[in-house]
């Protein structure tokens, strides 16, 4: 496997850093009337606008030759292929088997997978129809008016988003919750109001023994044993699972024909396309879920087949490793100029911040240089009036991506026209900003002092040169997010090739976990094991807390 840093191309990106270093984009934009033209690519029904970004033909002409001198193009056919590119667990990443609307068989260890996942898709869709049409019923005969979906991380984040940025396509009579947090205020609050008798739960967890999502299933469990009596039976018509563990799941007690399968092959941040999207499907039925596969199925095709040049995910992930590993970038914010979009950035945190977190490559070696970026965002405008002034005139290079839909769902006077205006001024003002001369210009009026006036007009430039990248489509369809998903999804990929690590294990978030299991106990009165001085004195200080506040003496 090829360290990054050895090959031809990365040599002579770093070279052109220096090249380019002193150049402003605003000048490259006075000197180059088709550098939009040029810089801007469509895909499914989104335009990916890069002009924004300090490059030139020559910088994507260097990036292009890193992609293929990394090998990329084997690595995106093994991806396909069903290889068992996530090495360490000794797994296939077939996360786009799960939305292969073509006739193509996929394969993993000689088996097509293609016939299990029609299977599923068909069980969801009965499944969804009998719960939208109310002829599934609670134990005592109602039909079900809330869905809540108990699941963490992937199991969580990916549906959450989607189900709250397609909420213009729900039905309304079905509410869909989501719980994941084990601090019990989520289930809590969010079983606040709901009734036994007309609450189904979906637990959603592809290992079925994770910690918050166990503790959280069986105190939901206790809740619905308290609304019916204490009668069992009505489990099976409360409780489905969502999982790839059947022993697991029978052993909680939930009637395996309830029951939604999925397989290893498919990485928890990467399975809101498979049956852990029951709870999108519920929501906006399994044609809009279908409609949601295919905008991913479109960009999967895109990603497969385009040449690296016009290949969006391709640039998308050239143009991240460009700012992380030669201009120095720490983080990449995620700006969504759309409300129902408002869980987008904390879903991709997951998916590039667990995929592209790591500091070994495929060989088991250090790596000698920065991986994945921290991923942070909110939606616009509300950003703008919080951490947009660190984006203008801080100290930190942080590339942008925008995102914004032309058309809304609602028509409230001139509210999109204002929200769409905000976000290209926004990537506008990044880019060009304001120079000395301008804010000179700006306060001339005032007739100050130049003492004032200096000062002034220094706070009041700002640099430019700020890269971003916009995503701008008609409307936010379920076929368009499912697009705009896949295309990060693929991003990440990219990367984590160029990377040479794997991005596809999560072993980082072990640890921890292990070591919660072994605090638990001590917290409930067990000896306290082997711990540093720190960590012993704050498990003793909860536990004498505990102790004072449970009214018994210390
Ligand atoms: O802790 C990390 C993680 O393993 C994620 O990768 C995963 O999405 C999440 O936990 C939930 O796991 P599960 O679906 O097995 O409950």
């Amino acid at each position: 496997m090829t360290q990054p840093t050895v090959l031809p191309a990365w040599q002579a990106l770093d070279d052109h850093r220096l090249e380019i270093a002193d150049s402003h984009m605003r000048d490259w934009f006075a000197q180059d009337s088709d550098r939009f033209q040029h810089f801007s690519l469509k895909v499914a029904g989104i335009l990916f606008d890069y002009s924004k970004n300090r490059v030139t033909d020559k910088t994507m002409g260097l990036l292009s030759q890193l992609a293929e001198q990394s090998g990329l193009r084997g690595r995106i056919e093994a991806m396909f292929n069903g290889d068992k590119i996530n090495h360490t667990e000794d797994r296939a990443v077939l996360h786009v088997a799960l939305r292969n609307r073509s006739d193509r068989p996929i394969w993993v260890d000689g088996q097509d997978v293609m016939p299990q996942v029609r299977q599923v898709l068909d069980k969801m869709r009965q499944f969804t129809d009998l719960i939208r049409s109310r002829k599934w019923l609670g134990y005592s005969g109602q039909a079900i008016t809330d869905v809540v979906n108990i699941g963490i991380g992937g199991s969580d984040l990916g549906p959450r988003m989607v189900t709250r940025a397609l909420t213009p396509y729900h039905k309304d009579d079905l509410r869909i919750h989501y719980v994941a947090n084990v601090d019990e205020a989520d289930l809590i609050e969010t079983l606040k109001g709901l009734n036994q008798e007309t609450t189904l739960f979906l637990v959603a967890s592809k290992t079925f023994t994770t910690q918050e999502t166990m503790a959280n299933a069986r105190s939901a469990r206790d809740w619905l044993l308290a609304g019916v009596g204490g009668e069992e039976r009505a489990i099976a018509r409360h409780f489905v699972a969502i999982s790839t563990n059947r022993h697991a799941v029978q052993a909680f007690g939930i009637d395996p024909d309830n029951m939604f399968e999925f397989w290893d092959w498919v990485g928890g941040r990467y399975s809101l396309w498979s049956a852990v999207g029951l709870s999108i499907a519920l929501a906006v039925g399994m044609d809009g879920f279908e409609e949601l596969l295919h905008g991913a199925f479109e960009v999967d095709e895109h990603f497969r087949t385009t040449p690296f040049s016009r290949n969006v995910p391709v640039i998308m992930g050239l143009l991240g490793i460009w700012y992380t590993n030669f201009l120095g970038a720490m983080s990449h914010a995620i700006l969504p100029y759309h409300q129902y979009l408002r869980h987008f950035p904390e879903h991709l945190q997951q998916l590039d911040m667990e995929s592209n977190g790591k500091s070994v490559d495929l060989d088991g070696c250090r790596v000698g240089y920065q991986t994945g970026p921290v991923i942070w965002g909110q939606p616009g405008t509300n950003g703008q009036h919080s951490f947009f002034q660190l984006l203008h005139q801080g100290t930190h290079l942080v590339p942008c991506d925008f995102l914004a839909s032309v058309q809304s769902h609602h028509q409230l006077g001139e509210h999109h026209q204002i929200l769409l205006a905000n976000c290209l001024a926004q990537a506008e003002a990044l880019m060009r900003g304001r120079t000395m001369d301008e804010a000179r210009e700006e306060l001339a009026d005032l007739d100050l002092p130049e003492e004032r006036l200096a000062l002034l007009a220094a706070s009041k430039t700002f640099p430019g040169n700020r890269p971003s990248n916009m995503f701008l489509f008609e409307r936010l369809t379920p076929k368009i997010l499912g697009s705009l998903i896949a295309l990060y999804e693929h991003k990440v990929f990219v990367q984590g090739a160029i990377w040479n690590i794997n991005s596809f294990d999560q072993m980082g978030v072990e640890l921890g976990k292990q070591l919660a299991r072994s605090i638990l106990p001590e917290l409930e009165g067990a000896e306290v094991g082997q711990h540093d001085a720190s960590t012993r004195a704050l498990i003793e200080f909860c536990r004498d807390w505990e102790r004072c506040s449970a009214g018994k003496t210390t």
